[in-house]
């Protein structure tokens, strides 16, 4: 089976510094809220997708607390959770994963998350400049994936010094859990093809997403290692193309050209992230062109940073469009769309079908067949009458 016949690994994700249903509009918006995550959770976990995504940051809530709460909602849901190295000791980190990992029987996935704001890693006590940054998290690793593999590990580092560490229970899932990572420089390309066992991109047009698998797979073959690919991606599905573009629309139409400018000068000053300029560089700031290769919508982009791109279109338009990339060697999707909740049950009723995914249709029984006419008071769906009755 090639990689174009297997379903897509398809996530959701927590939003968990908050929702609406305009973006970068008080209206309608929706505050971080533990209960909220939960609903998103659960019904993230009955829609057939895999995981959620679980980000980190100073406007975020903790990740690693968080998924253990929502892992005890939840039956099957995969928890991808950041990881920040420098924020514990890899030995902390270890604990904390290797028990996060046994509390969700083996539910645990990792997101490595280095950082690209300068301003908010000196919050966190992190001060190495970018490429340095790669460096520790090479050390950090080095020393994670040993004391989590093995229960034991040692290293007196030029970032790291871990001095007879020792892990007391391993993880469910063996060696550990896998290792995700998302980062655009060549520092983060070389780290990632030592380290991560799949690298995620931004949702850039696929010819760039088709260089960058091609460097990430070169320099990963030049260490001896094959790592898998995924993208991160929003999404905006309705029944026909009109209406995706509608509602697209619709999302940015109570954005003002001044939080725009706020939002892109903040980017700029804050950020050295070069997936972040490679991001900002789609749209420039600028709302009239903002389909910057077919059905891929740079809107969100404008005020949003990290993920800035959607898929727009009908379901059919959408699904092919996900296996173009998925001919270039992608196997996993991290979705998301305004507002979480509403938009899981989209793209599952409306675009798994399509792309071969189990919705919750297919995991319960409706009937024994024809359902009877009346009783219970739901709206009716496609009753056939019952003759005689
Ligand atoms: C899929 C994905 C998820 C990310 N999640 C986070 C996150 O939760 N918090 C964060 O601060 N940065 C996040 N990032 C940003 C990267 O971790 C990294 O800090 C940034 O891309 C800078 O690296 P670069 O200069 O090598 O591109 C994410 C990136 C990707 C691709």
């Amino acid at each position: 089976m090639t990689h174009t016949q297997k379903p897509l690994d398809f996530l959701w994700f927590i939003p968990t510094s908050g929702d609406g249903t305009y973006i970068g509009s008080d209206t309608l918006s929706r505050p971080a809220d533990p209960g909220y995550f939960r609903e998103i959770a659960t019904a993230a976990d009955r829609l057939g997708y895999s995981g959620v995504l679980i980000p980190t940051g100073v406007a975020c809530e903790e990740s690693f607390v968080l998924a253990a709460n929502l892992a005890a909602h939840t039956e099957k849901l995969k928890f991808l959770v950041a990881i920040r190295p420098g924020t514990a000791s890899p030995a902390y980190y270890a604990r904390l994963a290797a028990t996060l990992d046994r509390v969700s029987n083996g539910r645990l996935l990792l997101n490595i998350v280095v950082g690209g704001n300068p301003q908010e890693l000196a919050g966190d006590g992190i001060f190495l400049p970018h490429d340095e940054r790669y460096a520790h998290a090479d050390e950090f690793f080095r020393v994670f994936n040993e004391l989590i593999e093995t229960g034991s590990a040692d290293l007196d580092g030029q970032y790291i010094k871990a001095i007879g560490a020792r892990l007391g229970f391993p993880p469910v899932q063996t060696p550990r859990p896998p290792l995700y990572f998302g980062g655009s420089s060549d520092a983060a390309i070389q780290f990632s093809a030592g380290f991560v066992d799949k690298y995620l991109t931004w949702g850039e047009p696929p010819e760039q997403v088709a260089e960058k698998i091609a460097t990430v797979r070169r320099a990963a073959a030049a260490k001896g290692r094959d790592v898998g690919f995924g993208i991160r991606l929003h999404f905006i599905v309705r029944e026909t193309d009109e209406e995706a573009w509608e509602a697209a629309d619709r999302l940015i139409s109570r954005l003002s050209d001044e939080t725009i400018a706020a939002a892109q000068e903040s980017f700029a000053r804050t950020s050295d992230s070069v997936g972040q300029t490679r991001m900002i560089a789609l749209h420039n700031g600028r709302r009239d062109k903002l389909e910057v290769s077919p059905n891929l919508w740079a809107g969100i982009g404008l005020v949003r940073s990290g993920a800035g791109t959607a898929l727009v279109g009908s379901p059919k338009t959408v699904a092919a469009r996900l296996r173009e990339y998925q001919a270039l060697g992608i196997d996993t999707v991290v979705a998301s769309g305004y507002p979480h909740l509403e938009e899981a049950y989209r793209v599952s009723e409306l675009l798994f079908p399509e792309i071969g995914l189990g919705g919750p249709r297919n995991q319960i029984r409706s009937s024994f067949g024809d359902r009877p006419l009346f009783g219970g008071g739901g709206h009716g769906g496609n009753l056939r009458v019952v003759s005689g009755s």
